[in-house]
C-alpha cells in the first residue's frame, strides 16, 4: 500500500492523479476530510492525520511499504519532516520516497534548501530505502503571470539576469507514480532524481517572451527591486518567514548562485518529454 501526503497541494494532487490514471489504490493522509473530499469520491482512501500528531501518522502508515513525503515550506517544514521520518523508521516502513529541491546542495545557507538537506540527511541514516524527487523552478510559480502581463506588458520579477531550470507539478507527479509503481523497485533505492521539463535553462528575458507569445502580446522583462517585490508578494505567502525564505532562493538566482541545470532524466525515465513552459502556459490560459 502505498501512503501519499501533500494530496490537497499541486505535487501531491499531481501524483494522485498519476496514480489513478494507473489504476493505483493508495491512501492519503489529510489534515481536512472535508477538502480532500473530491478524491474520496475518485476512490481514493482517505485518513484524517496531521504530521503535528505523530499517532495520526502511526495509523496511517498501518499497512504500509511505499509513503510519499511532501510538505509545504515553512518554518516547520523541517521539524515535521524528520518527525515524519521517526516516526515511519519505527513503524518498519520499507521505502520512502521524498519531494525534495535540486537547491539542497551543501554549503547553502538559504532555510528552504537547508530543510531538504537535514531531512534528506536523516531519511539515508534512518535504514529505511529511499528516493529523493527535486523538480527545478515550478512552471507553477508562472501561473498568475498571463493575467498580469495583459495588465502591465511586464513580467516584473527581481531575477537580475539569473536563469532557471523549469517542471511542471504535474510532471513531477507522473515522475513520483512511475517511480512508486516500477514493478522493480529496488533499481529506485539510493537514487535522487534532478527533473526539469524539456526547455533549455531561461533567463527571465527568455521567460517574458515565452508568455508574451502565448498571451499574444509584447512582454517585456523588468527586473523590479527586489524589497519592492517582496512586499507586494508578502500577502500571498503563508508568514514572514516564507515571505523571507522566498526572497532569499530569489536573491540566489538573481545571483547566478543556482544557475538551475536541465536534465534529461523526465524523458529517459518515462519515455517523453515533459511538458514544455508554453505548453504549459498554453494550458493554463
Ligand atoms: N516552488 C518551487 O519552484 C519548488 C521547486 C522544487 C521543489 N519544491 C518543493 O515543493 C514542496 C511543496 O510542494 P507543493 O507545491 O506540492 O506544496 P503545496 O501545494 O503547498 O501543498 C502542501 C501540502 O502539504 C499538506 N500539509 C501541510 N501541512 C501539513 C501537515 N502538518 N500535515 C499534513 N499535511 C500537511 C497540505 O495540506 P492542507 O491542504 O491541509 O494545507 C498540502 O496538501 C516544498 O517542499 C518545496 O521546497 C518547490
Amino acid at each position: 500500500m502505498i501512503l501519499l501526503t501533500g494530496i490537497t497541494g499541486n505535487n501531491g494532487g499531481a501524483t494522485a492523479n498519476a496514480l489513478l490514471e494507473k489504476g493505483v489504490q493508495f491512501r492519503a493522509l489529510v489534515r481536512d476530510l472535508n477538502k480532500a473530499r473530491d478524491w474520496s469520491a475518485k476512490g481514493v482512501e482517505l485518513v484524517k492525520g496531521d504530521l503535528e500528531d505523530p499517532e495520526s501518522v502511526k495509523a496511517a502508515l498501518q499497512g504500509v511499504d511505499r509513503a510519499v513525503l511532501i510538505l509545504p515550506n515553512g518554518e516547520d517544514q523541517q521539524r515535521l519532516e524528520l518527525s515524519f521520518i521517526e516516526t515511519a523508521r519505527q513503524a518498519g516502513l520499507a521505502w520512502i520516497l521524498k519531494l525534495s529541491s535540486p537547491e539542497a546542495i551543501r554549503g547553502t545557507t538559504s532555510p528552504i534548501p537547508l530543510a531538504h538537506i537535514a531531512a534528506e540527511d536523516a531519511i539515508m541514516a534512518s535504514g529505511m530505502n529511499w528516493t529523493f524527487v527535486r523538480p527545478s523552478f515550478f512552471m507553477q510559480n508562472f501561473r498568475s503571470s498571463p493575467a498580469a502581463c495583459k495588465a502591465s506588458g511586464k513580467l516584473s520579477m527581481p531575477m537580475g539576469n539569473g536563469t532557471v531550470a523549469l517542471t511542471d507539478c504535474a510532471d513531477a507527479g507522473a515522475f513520483i507514480a512511475h517511480v512508486l509503481t516500477d514493478d522493480n523497485p529496488a533499481r529506485h533505492y539510493g537514487q535522487c532524481y534532478n527533473i526539469t521539463g524539456p526547455d533549455p535553462v531561461m533567463d527571465f528575458n527568455d521567460i517574458a517572451k515565452i508568455i508574451g507569445e502565448v498571451i499574444g502580446q509584447n512582454v517585456e522583462y523588468d527586473d523590479c527591486d527586489p524589497h519592492a517585490f517582496q512586499e507586494a508578494i508578502r500577502p500571498f505567502h503563508r508568514n514572514d518567514w516564507h515571505s523571507d525564505a522566498v526572497a532569499r532562493l530569489f536573491a540566489e538566482i538573481a545571483s547566478g548562485e543556482t544557475p538551475g541545470v536541465k536534465t534529461n532524466t523526465f524523458q529517459e525515465m518515462m519515455g517523453r518529454p515533459g511538458t514544455s513552459l508554453k505548453e504549459y502556459l498554453t494550458k493554463i490560459a
